[in-house]
């Protein structure tokens, strides 16, 4: 029996979760779950719409909602929105089944993979640089309380995916591999 039912990729914006959870869950099997996209297909609204129209407090809760239900669930890689890790008990619910990975880079790759983006609320307007900046220095501590990590800044998504491949390989009881 495998160790772990879920693979859940953590991080801050631009670190390459959904790129990555893609081919994790090719490779591993598994089915493939966007955090932010569920929301939005729920809910009939994109992210920056429910943050001006609703608030960040309320996605916050439509997250942690999404949170408890996938974490009751097996077989998923999990690209989790960013700020996940704000609500701890986000990360105490799937921990329980899951591998938790968090996906790391530096401020420049960042600035530079969320360029052209404009889904991202927390980073629209002038000066996303120091955005970026003052949310990673904001929760550089949450972040790091995950006990595993991959830099992705210089690291093709393959070899991310690779790096996340032999995590979960090791988390495997040897009967699950006879
Ligand atoms: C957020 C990250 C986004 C999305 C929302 C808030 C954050 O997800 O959930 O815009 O607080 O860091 P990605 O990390 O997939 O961009």
């Amino acid at each position: 029996m495998a160790k772990f039912s879920n693979i859940v990729l953590v991080g801050f914006m631009g670190t390459g979760k959904t790129s990555v959870g893609g081919l994790v869950a090719a490779r591993s099997g598994f089915k493939f779950i966007d955090m932010d996209d569920v929301i939005q297909r729920r809910t009939g609204k994109t992210i920056p719409v429910i943050f001006s129209e609703d608030g960040e407090p309320k996605f916050r809760s439509l997250e942690r909602a999404l949170v408890r239900e996938l974490s009751e669930l097996s077989g998923q890689v999990i690209a989790a929105g960013g700020g996940i890790v704000l609500n701890p008990d986000n990360i105490a619910d799937f921990e329980r089944t899951g591998l938790v990975v968090c996906l790391l880079a530096s401020a420049e790759v960042i600035l530079k993979r969320t360029a052209s983006d404009t889904g991202r609320p927390l980073l629209a307007g002038e000066g996303k640089m120091d955005k970026i900046i003052r949310l990673l220095e904001a929760r550089k501590k949450l972040y790091e309380r995950i006990p595993h990590h991959i830099d992705t800044t210089d690291l093709s998504v393959e070899e991310v995916a690779n790096g996340i491949m032999s995590l979960f390989g090791r988390g495997m009881t040897p009967m699950s591999i006879l």
